[in-house]
C-alpha cells in the first residue's frame, strides 16, 4: 500500500515568537503545501527522498530500530535538519501504531521553501505523521496529529516550539493558540501576499536569540508582553473584519519583532516595498533572519512592488487554506 498526505503552510498574522512565552498568536494556512507519500516497508529500513524542499533534492537510506543513523553526507545543514523532522515525525509513527521496527519509503514534495517563515517544517511534520500512521492502519484525528506533530517540533528545536506552526498546519485556517489552548477561529479573507527573500534561517537560533534578550532586559520582556497585547487588539478587528486596522498592527508587530532582533535588512526592505506598493500593513512572518515577509493588500500594488524590488525572489498571493491535513 501506498498513502500520499498533504498539510499546508501558514503566515503570521500576528504573534511569532511571542507565543513561545504563552502570548496569544494567529497564524494562518495558507494554500501551498507539502505532500507526504508513505509505503510500509517489510524490512526495517527507511528510504526518504525529496525532490523539493528548496533543496537540490536527495535521498537517504538507512536502518530503523537499531544503532544505524540516517547517513546524511550530503552538503547542507538544510538537509540535516530536514531529516531531523522526518526521522522524528517517523518514530511518532512507529510510536502511535505501536511499531517500533516500521520500516517505510518516505518520498516528499513541498511547495513551501524550507526554513523560510512558511513552516515548511510543520506542514512536512503533519503529513508525513499521518501518511505513515495510515500506512501503519492508524487513522489519527487532526488534533492527535497536531498534538505528536508538536513534540516532533519540540524535540528537534530542543524544546523551543509553540504549538502554533503545527495545530495551524493540522488544522487549516485560521487558528489561534495561546500556550496549550489551541482554536479554530472565523477569520474574513484576508488578502495576503508573500514576499519571499531567497535565504532560509534556523529557527532554534532565532528562538534562542530572543529568549536571551528577554532575560537580560526587562523592556525586552515587555516587548514579548507588548506583542501579546497587540493580538489581542488584532483579534477585535480580526471579528470586525477591519483590515486597515489589521494592517496597521501588523506595521505594529513588524517593528517589535525588529526591536527583539529578528528581523533582517532584506526583510526590512521587503516590508517597505511592500507599504510603498499601497499595503494595509506588513511584517516579517515566522521566525525572521531571512526568508519571508506577509502584507495585506487588496490590489495588486503589492505584488508589483515586491516584484521590483532587488531583494525578492518571489512574491506570490496567497489564499487562505480552509482544509488542513488530508489524505490525497
Ligand atoms: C516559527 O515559525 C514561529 C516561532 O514563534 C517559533 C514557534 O512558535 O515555535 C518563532
Amino acid at each position: 500500500m501506498t498513502t500520499t498526505s498533504s498539510a499546508p503552510g501558514k503566515v503570521y498574522l500576528f504573534g511569532e515568537h511571542a507565543v513561545v512565552y504563552g502570548e496569544p498568536a494567529v497564524p494562518c494556512a495558507i494554500e501551498r503545501r507539502a505532500r507526504v507519500t508513505v509505503t510500509a516497508r517489510d524490512d526495517d529500513r527507511v528510504r526518504v527522498s525529496a525532490d523539493d524542499l528548496s533543496l537540490d533534492g536527495f535521498t537517504v537510506e538507512y536502518g530503523s530500530g537499531s544503532d544505524e543513523q540516517p547517513d546524511v553526507d550530503v552538503p547542507t545543514p538544510l538537509i540535516e535538519a530536514a531529516m531531523g523532522y522526518v526521522e522524528e515525525s517517523l518514530e511518532q509513527a512507529r510510536d502511535a501504531a505501536d511499531r517500533p521496527e516500521a520500516g517505510f519509503d518516505v518520498e516528499i514534495e513541498s511547495e513551501i521553501p524550507l526554513g523560510a517563515g512558511l513552516g515548511s517544517s510543520a506542514a512536512v511534520v503533519v503529513a508525513g505523521i499521518d501518511a505513515a500512521t495510515r500506512e501503519l492502519g492508524v487513522e489519527l484525528t487532526p488534533e492527535d496529529v497536531a498534538e505528536r506533530a508538536y513534540r516532533v517540533e519540540h524535540e528537534v528545536q530542543d524544546g523551543q516550539a509553540s504549538r502554533a506552526d503545527t495545530f495551524c498546519s493540522a488544522m487549516g485556517g485560521a487558528v489561534r493558540v495561546e500556550g496549550d489552548d489551541c482554536r479554530a477561529i472565523d477569520a474574513p479573507d484576508l488578502p495576503f501576499v508573500v514576499g519571499y527573500d531567497g535565504a532560509s534561517h534556523d529557527t532554534g537560533e532565532l528562538v534562542a536569540g530572543v529568549r536571551d534578550l528577554r532575560d537580560e532586559y526587562d523592556f525586552a520582556a515587555d516587548t514579548v508582553e507588548a506583542v501579546g497585547d497587540l493580538v489581542r487588539e488584532g483579534e477585535r478587528a480580526l471579528a470586525d473584519g477591519d483590515l486597515d486596522t489589521l494592517g496597521e498592527l501588523m506595521d505594529f508587530n513588524h517593528g517589535l519583532l525588529s526591536a527583539l532582533g529578528v528581523s533582517a535588512r532584506s526583510l526590512d526592505n521587503l516590508v517597505w516595498a511592500a507599504r510603498e506598493g499601497g499595503a494595509l500593513g506588513a511584517k516579517l512572518t515566522g521566525a525572521g533572519g531571512g526568508g519571508c515577509i506577509v502584507a495585506l493588500d487588496e490590489g495588486d500594488g503589492v505584488e508589483t512592488a515586491l516584484s521590483l524590488a532587488p531583494e525578492c525572489e518571489q512574491s506570490f498571493r496567497a489564499e487562505l487554506a480552509t482544509e488542513g491535513v488530508r489524505v490525497e
